[in-house]
C-alpha cells in the first residue's frame, strides 16, 4: 500500500477526512504520541488498525472526541467525577473509562462493556475529528514497539502499511495520556501519564493506584487494562533499570566491559559514565524525561547498542508515567544497588 504524507493544513486535514470516511486508517498528531486513527463507528476500519500494527484483538482502543459534548452517544453514563475530570483536564493527556453505549462496535472495546474516552488539546486532530466523526486511535507504533513521538518513528513503523500520515510536528508530552476508569466505585489509575495521580485526587478526592502500574502481572491475573498485560515499548536492544544513588550507579557502569552497552541517563550524569550516554534531560525534570524516553529507546537501536542501562526515575508527579513506561522496556528487570528505592 502506498502511505501519503499529509501537513496539517487544512486542505490536507480535508484529504485525510475524506479518506477516514471511506473507512481508511490515518496517523494523526496528538499531544501525547502518534495515533493511528479510523472511524470509531466502523468496526471494519478499525480492525484495519489491528492488521497494521500487528496487535492482538483483545486490546481495546481509546476513542478520540473533539468537544466534551461528543462524549454523551459513546457511553451509557457520565457520572460527576467524570464530568469534573472533563471540565478540568480536557482537551490534555487524559483518558477516562466510562460504561460503553451501544454505538461502540466491539472491535473498539475489544468485547469489554467500557469504552475508554479523550479529548486530545492537538489542533489538527480536533480539526479532523470534527470533520470526520470520533476517531478510534492506539499509538501508531508496531505492537511491542515504543510509541512514536516524531513524524520520522512512524514513517519508521507505518510507511506502506496504513493510508496516509498527518505531519503534527514532535509530541509535546512524550508518553501516552494518563488512564482512569471511573466505571467502578472507585476511580483507578491504570496508565499513568502527563496528568499525575496528585492532579486527580485533588480534582476528585480518591483514586486508587491499579497494582499493575508498577508490578508485573501475577500468573493467571487477569489485566484490568488490556495493554498493560503485553511487553511493550521495547527496542531490539534488553533494556535493564538500574536503581540506586548516583555514585553505586557510576561504579557499575564504569566496570563494564560490554562494548555494545548504552546507558539511558540524565544530563547531570554526563562525564561520570564511561559507557557511551543518551541523556533523558535532566535529573528532576520529569516532563523532560517523558518528552525524550521513547526516543532515547529507538535512537539506542539505530545506533547498534545491544544492551541498554537505564536509570530508574522517580515514582512521584510525572516520574511514576516515566517510571511505568521503562519498566515494561525492560520487561521487570531491574538490579538494585545501593542506595536503591524497592518502594
Ligand atoms: O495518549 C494516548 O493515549 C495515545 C494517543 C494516540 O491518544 N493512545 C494510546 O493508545 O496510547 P493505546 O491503544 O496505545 O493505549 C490504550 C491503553 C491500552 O493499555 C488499553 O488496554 C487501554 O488503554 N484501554 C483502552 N480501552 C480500555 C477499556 N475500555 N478498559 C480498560 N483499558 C482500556
Ligand atoms: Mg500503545
Amino acid at each position: 500500500m502506498k502511505t501519503i504524507l499529509l501537513s496539517s493544513d487544512d486542505e490536507d486535514i480535508k484529504k485525510a477526512a475524506q479518506i477516514i470516511g471511506n473507512g481508511g486508517i490515518v496517523a494523526i498528531p496528538t499531544e501525547t504520541v502518534y495515533g493511528l486513527a479510523a472511524d470509531a463507528l466502523n468496526g471494519n476500519a478499525v480492525r484495519k488498525i489491528f492488521e497494521a500494527k500487528g496487535r492482538p484483538m483483545d486490546n481495546p482502543l481509546i476513542v478520540h472526541i473533539s468537544d466534551i459534548p461528543q462524549i454523551y452517544p459513546l457511553v451509557s453514563e457520565f457520572p460527576e467525577k467524570a464530568k469534573i475530570l472533563a471540565e478540568k483536564f480536557w482537551p490534555g493527556p487524559l483518558t477516562i473509562i466510562l460504561p460503553k453505549s451501544e454505538v461502540i462496535p466491539d472491535e473498539v472495546s475489544a468485547g469489554l462493556d467500557t469504552v475508554a474516552i479523550r479529548f486530545p488539546s492537538h489542533k489538527t486532530t480536533q480539526k479532523l475529528i470534527s470533520l470526520s466523526s470520533p476517531l478510534a486511535a492506539p499509538s501508531a507504533n508496531l505492537s511491542g514497539s515504543p510509541s512514536p513521538t516524531t513524524l520520522s518513528h512512524v514513517c519508521d513503523d507505518m510507511d506502506g502499511r496504513i493510508d496516509a500520515i498527518i505531519d503534527g510536528g514532535d509530541c509535546a508530552v512524550g508518553v501516552e495520556s494518563t488512564v482512569v476508569t471511573l466505571a467502578e466505585d472507585i476511580p483507578r489509575l491504570l496508565r499513568p501519564g502527563g496528568i499525575t495521580v496528585e492532579q486527580l485526587r485533588s480534582a476528585i478526592g480518591e483514586v486508587e493506584i491499579d497494582s499493575a502500574v508498577t508490578n508485573p502481572l501475577e500468573e493467571g491475573e487477569k489485566a484490568a487494562s488490556p495493554g498493560m498485560k503485553y511487553k511493550h515499548y521495547s527496542p531490539n536492544a534488553d533494556v535493564i533499570l538500574l536503581d540506586g544513588e548516583n555514585n553505586a550507579v557510576y561504579e557499575y557502569l564504569n566496570t563494564l566491559t560490554d562494548k555494545n552497552a548504552a546507558a539511558i541517563c540524565y544530563d547531570e550524569d554526563i562525564g561520570r559514565i564511561s559507557i557511551p550516554c543518551i541523556s533523558i534531560g535532566s535529573e528532576n525534570d520529569y516532563s523532560e524525561q517523558a518528552h525524550l524516553l521513547f526516543a532515547s529507546l529507538r535512537d539506542a537501536d539505530k545506533m547498534g547498542y545491544k544492551t541498554v542501562y537505564a536509570r530508574c526515575p522517580r515514582k512521584n508527579g510525572v516520574g511514576l508515567a516515566v517510571y511505568n513506561r521503562i519498566i515494561r522496556a525492560a520487561g521487570f528487570n531491574i538490579i538494585y544497588l545501593e542506595g536503591a528505592d524497592k518502594g
